[in-house]
């Protein structure tokens, strides 16, 4: 099973969209392991989009991420990185796939209202800059007996 950072932004908070958006993720059937609300510090976004550090747009997205508290969840699931990306859509709103969240609810490419993992090694990465270890909750759910196969699971 792999873990992966869901990120709801300052935007989808204000605009009411949280259970909307974590209702997705439960019917999709991912396991919610981890949730919290956190208040980005200015360290902890040169971290984690430290691949963006000399982009034009850094300093718009520092603004845009500490407006407001973000909330940040942990999902479960078999290959959950690629899975949740899909259901979240591309960077651009505007372009998203209707059906994903950002198709659905948005239009900018910078106020995209959630963030997701984008590989193993970014998700590694995030969940200890977000999440401590008793933070993280290990237990058995039912539900994936119906959510995939023996063998899957
Ligand atoms: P996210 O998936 O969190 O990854 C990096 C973030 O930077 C992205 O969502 C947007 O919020 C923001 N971003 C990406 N490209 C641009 C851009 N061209 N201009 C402004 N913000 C951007």
């Amino acid at each position: 099973m792999q873990k992966t950072v869901v990120l709801i932004k300052p935007d989808g908070l204000q605009r009411g969209l949280v259970g909307e958006i974590m209702h997705r993720f439960e019917r999709k059937g991912l396991k919610l392991i981890g949730l919290k609300m956190v208040t980005m510090t200015d360290e902890m976004l040169d971290n984690w989009y430290s691949h963006h550090k000399e982009k034009d747009f850094f300093k718009e997205l520092k603004k845009f991420m500490t407006w407001t508290p973000v909330v940040a969840m942990l999902w479960e699931g078999v290959e959950a990185i690629a899975a949740v990306r899909k259901v979240v859509g591309i960077t651009k709103s505007r372009e998203a796939e209707a059906g994903s969240v950002r198709g659905d609810f948005g239009m900018s490419g910078t106020q995209n209202i959630i963030h997701a993992s984008d590989s193993l090694e970014s998700a590694e990465k995030e969940l200890g800059l977000i999440f401590n270890g008793d933070e993280i909750y290990d237990y058995k759910s039912d539900m994936d007996k119906l959510i995939y196969s023996e063998e899957e699971a």
